[in-house]
């Protein structure tokens, strides 16, 4: 991570604590590792993008219904799922400095470093050449950079090979022979590598045996597959339909670290769309594009999201990508669209003896559905959206302002009430507004301090737009509307600022640019 993007997380991090978005969690007590608490902002920007999302995928898509499942399941879910099993990480801790991390990480930054050679390769390649330059030509003759492919593909395999057959001798022999030094100690000092189970249990009911132990669900997935008859029958869906929902998940993650990023506790949202076997690529095709374009309509700039195609596919899965985002910390995965074919439900079918099929009538005939997932982490979409919109301005008359640059219809608040004085009935007009307008939108009133004062800190919690209550609005009922990004003012008459506001604010226009 470049050291200015670090510092990027960092004042991310900290204005997200001091303007009440995010809190580490029992923070007086020290806080609780890769665990935080949403402020009373955090909580709003979070509400609006679940609901741009639970929108997005409901209410525009007429053959998907959403669930809500309990966070414990019977213990056998888990079995059936494969998670009690395999749902492992490989883990590593170097001797010098006692810090523990995930071997397959390691290896994967290793192969990103090797990438980032050829990239090098390529950009003192394309100065030298000049408008000659063919990257393809490059990519596929020069020595140097076919040597760092070749140790790429040879490192993908062994990488592979190891986590497939669940070898932790060859996953330690691969960071030996990569020569990965542990970044704070500098050493190569490494333990052997175990596999660590990531799932959090406990006992149900009083009596602590064996059988009572449960666990707190990794994933939201499994919830709506030990569902999917009860809606489908219920619900009359015809395939292909989709089931969505959203929850906490939980996992011990080895390594915590990246802020909300990844968390011991956090919360996704997901949706199984459930598919005529052999029609699932053409599906898998069509969510991703989808999903794209939702991202997109943010406007974080389209250059901040790219595809990165699995390479290494789980053997349940016949095809999977991350949508990846420029995070602080450089491209990383925010969501995921897998191929998961009829796994799931057939192994349910298998461990509960339960026939979970479904009937075509257009074919005469019961199959068990394949599966397309989308599954987006909304605190990791929290902070998409934070570290996208923090920007530091330094204004025309010297001075400087924080301004979080949220898309207005997922900003916790939509406009401040402002009066210019507290006197001369100011305060008592603007509270009329408000009171006009808090059944659309959820609008603040601030009375104290100077109007420079309040604008700045509305600009910080990302409020994109003001109404100033001046003295000329107790003739003609007029204010003045700021806007956050650009801070222009316009005059206008408080009986338009509904609509104004409405164009500008509402999910219902954000969802109709889709
Ligand atoms: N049901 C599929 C599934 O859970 P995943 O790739 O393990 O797939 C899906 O997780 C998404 O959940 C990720 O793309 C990420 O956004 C989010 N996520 C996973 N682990 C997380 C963690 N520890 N903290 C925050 N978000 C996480």
């Amino acid at each position: 991570m470049a050291q200015q993007d670090e510092n990027i997380l960092k004042k991310v991090v900290s204005h997200a604590k001091e303007y009440g978005f995010v809190f580490p969690s029992s923070e007086i007590y020290d806080g609780l590792g890769a665990v935080y608490d949403y402020g009373q902002n955090g909580v709003e920007l979070k509400n609006n993008i679940k609901e741009y999302w639970w929108r997005f995928m409901t209410q525009l898509h007429s053959n998907i219904v959403g669930i809500d499942a309990a966070i414990f399941m019977h213990p056998t879910t888990w079995k059936a799922s494969g998670h009690v099993d395999a749902f492992n990480d490989p883990m590593i801790d170097n001797r010098d400095s006692k810090k523990r991390y995930r071997a397959d990480v390691l290896v994967e930054d290793a192969i990103a470093r090797i990438e980032d050679k050829i990239e090098k390769e390529v950009e003192k390649a394309a100065k030298r050449f000049g408008e000659s330059f063919n990257r393809e030509m490059f990519l596929t003759t020069n020595p140097r950079v076919l040597e760092y492919q070749s140790k790429i593909s040879e490192t993908n395999v062994r990488l592979q090979h190891a986590m497939n057959a669940n070898d932790m001798a060859a996953m330690k022999q691969l960071v030996l022979d990569l020569e990965i030094t542990d970044p704070v100690s500098g050493t190569r000092n490494w333990t052997d590598v175990r596999q660590f189970n990531l799932m959090f249990s406990t006992d149900m009911g009083s009596i602590a045996e064996d059988a009572n132990k449960i666990y707190l669900r990794p994933e939201t997935a499994q919830g709506i597959f030990v569902n999917f008859l009860n809606v489908q029958k219920t619900g009359r869906m015809k395939i292909p339909f989709g089931i969505a929902q959203i929850g906490k998940a939980f996992r011990n993650e080895i390594v915590a670290r990246q802020f909300i990023f990844r968390m011991r506790e956090f919360e996704q949202m997901e949706m199984q769309f459930f598919v005529k076997p052999g029609e699932e690529l053409k599906w898998y095709e069509y969510w991703k594009e989808k999903r794209m374009r939702w991202h997109h309509a943010l406007g974080f700039g389209p250059e901040n999201y790219r595809f990165h195609d699995h390479l290494n596919l789980a053997h349940y899965a016949n095809a999977a990508c991350d949508i990846q985002f420029n995070f602080p910390m450089g491209f990383k995965e925010l969501e995921g669209i897998h191929s998961r074919t009829d796994f799931d439900l057939k192994s349910h079918e298998k461990y509960s003896g339960k026939k979970i099929q479904y009937f075509d009538p257009e074919d005469n005939q019961s199959y068990i559905p394949y599966v397309i997932e989308t599954s987006i982490g909304l605190d990791r979409m929290f902070l998409a959206t934070l570290s996208n919109a923090y920007r530091e301005e330094k204004l025309e008359d010297g001075s400087e302002r924080v301004v979080l640059s949220i898309p207005p219809a997922l900003a916790p608040q939509k406009v401040a009430i402002l009066p210019l004085v507290k006197k001369d009935g100011l305060p008592e007009k603007a509270e009329k507004i408000m009171d006009d307008l808090k059944y659309d939108f959820r609008c603040f009133y601030e009375d104290k301090d100077a109007i420079g004062k309040r604008y700045r800190r509305m600009d910080a919690i990302g409020t994109p737009f003001c109404v100033t209550v001046d003295h000329q609005t107790l003739t003609d009922d007029t204010v003045t509307l700021r806007y956050r990004d650009t801070m222009k003012q316009d005059r206008l008459k408080i009986a338009e600022l509904r609509s104004s506001l409405k164009e500008a604010c509402s999910l219902t226009s954000l969802l109709k640019r889709l």
